[in-house]
């Protein structure tokens, strides 16, 4: 989908359908006010009648209206004036954009962004709107039929900022929006991929994709031998029990001067998590696919990062295993020695994730990070704490926390903090080896969080618990691509 910006006034947009807001109790937005002066009251006649209401996300589209020149006026319900959230106004660009689309409109103008957001400007509700078209026309469809596509008519959408508003900036609105979408996208691809395609040799072969496309990226991976050699009997551990061999996965992008020390984002990329000898409960194991959706964000940024050449160096690191039972799987009680040399005592082989992030994080160590941040799927605890709307996050350095927190509400991609004291810590005491990879019933995802903060000790660190945002259950199952926007909108701050 393509977008462009317009401050043209509706009524003289030579396209399809312009779309416009309307409040509750008849309140016109200027844009629809345009419009209506323009059709000598046409639509406020349509108000009083009753037609459209005017709650939020409510559509309706008018034919041929007088003195108009596009073929339909799209009205969209904005509820009312003062009650106009970030999510109010996304769900109404997506209902928009949806109506668009079952009419069979190509092309379009939104006087959407125009809308009063408190507190956001004109070019977070353009990126926005970018951002939410491509969230609503998304459909994972590879693995689909050809009669089952929905119709998605919609290809070129102008966005509306007022004449005397232009500034030069706005392109650069749609440009970020267009790469955190992709990003986005690509992320969701990966996760919605089960597990028998998407393997962790699948997932090397798409980081050698991205260094196809980009010369900005290099793709370097460690296999099972390379692994061992090195000591990463952490990672090594989870592999046990699997057929399909294990892969680290290193991309390097270097936009800024190679001293400049690099931003690394290191991502669970567990394909398959059965739980291993610990075996997971049938009911939604399924969705333990998406248990490298840590990954596919780190494949996502990284992609949107070099599609905006952003000045910065960042590596992304991925573990990558299933997580499976077998013969030759590792068992509880079973120790291993993790690359950092400290000694694990794996009480229960369902806690695999932060057994391979542990030792991914320790490999993070060579590139002398300047943060490093951890993304995973990591605990269901997370998901009880938190639910879908935020993820998870910690650090043991606060100006990072608080970055992190600062993109998450500014690209609407939220997510909340949890502490990490010390107290915490003990859970994990093992009295045979040097620490125990589960803590106890309480406080899962923070014990989860304390035994990752082992192996960065080295850095400043923030990890991401993911478990709760990075895919929906039920009927609308499928990947979000989060954390996508909060990674690209923190890499952005930091140019
Ligand atoms: N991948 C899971 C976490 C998870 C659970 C993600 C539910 C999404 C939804 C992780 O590997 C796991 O199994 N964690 C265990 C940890 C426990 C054994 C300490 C959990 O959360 O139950
Ligand atoms: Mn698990
Ligand atoms: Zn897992």
């Amino acid at each position: 989908m393509d977008f462009n910006i317009t401050t043209e006034s509706p009524e003289k947009q030579p396209t399809s359908c312009v779309a416009v807001g309307v409040f509750t109790l008849h309140h016109l937005s200027p844009a629809a006010k345009q419009a209506d002066t323009a059709s000598r009251g046409y639509i406020t006649t349509l108000l009083k009648r009753g037609d459209l209401e005017g709650k939020a996300g409510q559509m309706l589209m008018l034919y041929n209206v007088p003195g108009v020149q596009a073929e339909r006026v799209l009205l969209g319900g904005c509820g009312s004036e003062t009650e106009l959230t970030d999510n109010r106004f996304r769900e109404i660009v997506a209902k928009m954009i949806a109506t668009l689309n079952e009419a069979g409109v190509t092309e379009a103008a939104s006087y959407l962004t125009e809308l009063p957001v408190p507190d956001r400007d004109a070019y977070w509700k353009l990126r926005q709107s970018v951002e939410v078209a491509h969230e609503t026309n998304y459909r994972f469809t590879l693995l689909k039929g050809k009669n089952d596509i929905p119709r998605q008519s919609l290809k070129q959408l102008a966005l509306s900022i007022p004449a005397k508003q232009a500034a030069t900036g706005d392109n650069k609105a749609i440009r970020e929006g267009q790469a955190i979408a992709h990003g986005v996208m690509l992320a969701k691809d990966l996760a919605n991929l089960p597990s028998n395609h998407c393997t962790p040799a699948y997932l090397a072969e798409q980081a050698k994709e991205l260094q196809k496309t980009y010369t900005s990226i290099k793709v370097k991976v460690l296999d099972e031998a390379q692994m061992k050699k090195l000591g990463m009997g952490a990672l090594l551990a989870v592999a046990r029990g699997s057929r399909e061999p294990p892969k680290l996965i290193i991309l390097e992008y270097k936009g800024a001067e190679p001293n400049k020390r690099p931003i690394a984002l290191v991502g669970k990329g567990v394909t398959f998590d059965s739980g291993g000898i610990s075996i997971k409960l049938a009911a939604s194991m399924d969705e333990m696919k998406f248990d490298m959706s840590g990954a596919a964000s780190v494949l996502g940024t990284l992609a949107a990062l070099a599609e905006l050449a952003l000045p910065l160096n960042v590596v992304g690191i991925i573990p990558s295993t299933e997580n499976m039972p077998g013969g030759n799987a590792v068992k509880p009680g079973d120790i291993v020695k993790s690359l950092s040399g400290q000694t694990i005592e794996i009480l229960n082989t369902d806690a695999e994730g932060r057994l391979i992030l542990g030792d991914a994080l320790t490999y993070a160590e060579r590139y002398k990070p300047a943060v490093v941040i951890d993304i995973a799927t990591l605990t269901g605890a997370c998901v009880v704490a938190l639910g879908q709307h935020a993820s998870g996050l910690f650090s043991n350095h606060e100006p990072l926390g608080e970055a992190l927190l600062a993109a998450g509400k500014k690209s609407g991609d939220r997510a909340w903090p949890l502490p990490l004291w010390e107290e915490y810590q003990k859970q994990l005491d093992s009295p045979f080896a040097d620490l125990a990879n589960i803590g106890g019933r309480e406080a899962g995802a923070i014990t989860g969080a304390c035994f990752i903060s082992r192996f960065t000790k080295r850095f400043k660190w923030a990890h991401l618990d993911i478990a709760g945002t990075a895919y929906r259950t039920g009927n609308k199952k499928g990947a979000t691509g989060r954390p996508v926007p909060l990674l690209v909108q923190y890499l952005l701050d930091q140019c």
